[in-house]
């Protein structure tokens, strides 16, 4: 029979993996926690209608990568391809927004109908941060200071670059828009297809365009930075400025216009160039429209999230998985004859004496050699082996350091926790 398979494009994370990914996640939990940030979690399921009234209707990612299905009383629904809309939505319901600040964190799955490839999957997870109730660019630069951090940690510095653009206000792309589509319209025959469709419904998205044919035409179109306003410009100013003063470097991008419609003046991504095609590893920007679109009162808002997968990736093909990760245990206790009962109970007693000491119990028998193969194999740095004496008590156990050179010291039961305290003082 034909085993069932995982669905192309959603991947299973195993335990070899699992250490690496906690590693990462608790390491950005404990960063966006020194900045005063808490936790929201939400539904993976959404109304369709939030993800089409907010990332917007001629997007990609509503046009052809949600998934969505009517359930079973009819109501259109969609796993969410992102979380900025989905933590506006809970926000705004629970009455967060109104009148307060707010510095909000989620993790978790996301998902999109892409084509599958190193870096991009239809299940993916992201570390989102949403900042509510605060104009910028205060804001704007502490988030892209707690990102800095982060890859400071993680040892990523050197290998990601900060890219940032004024995208103006939603009036300044509309004019620009205009002036872009009456520019195009005059080649509009040597336009790709894509961007001929584009053309009546997002002409924006044009100047993402990978067609080299399409980019050799965009070289002498208008730029949207002659068209945004003066006040998004001083915002913007002012946030190099303190981007400066901060010492964080950046390039200022004019392409980088971001593929969701909610964005509004500053927007930015951090870039590698360890993973291919597909190297944003993490990416955000200003929505200060979006909460009122939402049907909320106006509350400017600005974000980012990232991809755990690839930020994952990366840690791992530039080999910066601290060592102690791998490791998961750290007691391996091997049984001897009859010896199950007491063997049980002093591993317990063992784990609520050092409750931060990782024993494992041999389970299902075996000789002693065998035991102890699997206590090497299993990672631990001791095993302890626990045999009847001659009168078939329990006085005395081997505690036997693995490693290239064993050690093995016998140790008087009574004795056990404080030789254990000796070598695993942090327990
Ligand atoms: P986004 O640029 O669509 O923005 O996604 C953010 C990050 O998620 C990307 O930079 C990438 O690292 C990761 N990502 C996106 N799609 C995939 C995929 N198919 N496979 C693997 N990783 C992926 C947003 O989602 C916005 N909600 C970010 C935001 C928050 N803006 C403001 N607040």
């Amino acid at each position: 029979m034909n085993k069932i398979q995982a669905i192309r494009g959603m991947n299973d994370i195993l335990p070899n993996e699992t250490p690496l990914w906690l590693y990462f996640e608790s390491t950005v939990q404990r960063v966006v926690g020194s900045y005063g940030y808490r936790e929201i979690r939400f539904p993976v399921l959404e109304q369709t209608q939030l993800f089409k009234r907010s990332i917007g209707e001629v997007t990609d990612i509503v046009e052809k990568e949600m998934y969505s299905f009517d359930d079973r009383n009819g109501e259109n629904l969609s796993l969410r391809p992102e979380g900025t809309a989905c933590c506006v939505r809970a926000a705004d319901e629970h009455g967060l927004l109104y009148n307060q600040q707010q510095r909000l964190w989620y993790k978790g799955p996301m998902f999109r109908y892409e084509r599958p490839q190193k870096g991009r999957y239809r299940q993916f997870h992201q570390f989102g941060v949403e900042a509510f109730g605060m104009n910028g660019p205060d804001i704007d630069v502490e988030l892209i200071m707690l990102t800095a951090r982060l890859w400071q940690e993680l040892g990523l510095t050197a290998h990601v670059r900060l890219e940032i653009n004024n995208i103006g206000t939603s009036a300044d792309r509309k004019e620009f828009g205009a002036a872009l589509v009456s520019f195009l319209q005059a080649h509009e025959e040597a336009l790709d297809a894509d961007s001929k469709r584009r053309l009546g419904s997002n002409p924006l998205r044009i100047l993402d365009s990978k067609v080299p044919s399409t980019q050799a035409i965009l070289a002498d179109a208008p730029v949207l930075a002659e068209y945004v306003s003066a006040q998004t410009k001083a915002h913007f100013a002012e946030l190099t400025d303190l981007l400066d003063a901060a010492g964080i470097a950046y390039i200022v991008n004019p392409k980088l216009v971001r593929g969701l419609d909610y964005y509004n003046n500053m927007v930015f991504e951090w870039i590698t160039d360890t993973l291919g095609a597909q190297g944003t590893v993490c990416a955000g920007g200003r929505y200060d429209g979006l909460v009122e679109q939402l049907g909320g009162r106006a509350t400017p808002g600005v974000g980012f999230a990232m991809g755990i997968e690839r930020l994952v990736l990366m840690l791992q093909e530039l080999d910066l998985v601290p060592a102690a990760l791998t490791q998961v245990i750290d007691v391996y206790v091997a049984i001897g004859e009859g010896m199950g009962a007491k063997a049980i109970a002093l591993a317990e007693t063992m784990r609520s004496a050092l409750p931060a000491l990782r024993v494992q119990l041999n389970c299902g028998g075996g000789k002693m050699n065998n035991q102890l193969k699997k206590a090497f194999n299993s990672g631990a740095t001791h095993a302890l082996v626990i045999e009847a004496d001659e009168q078939g008590q329990l006085s005395q156990v081997k505690l036997r350091q693995l490693g290239d050179e064993p050690t093995t010291e016998q140790v008087p039961v009574n004795e056990l926790l404080s030789k254990l305290k000796q070598h695993f003082p942090n327990a």
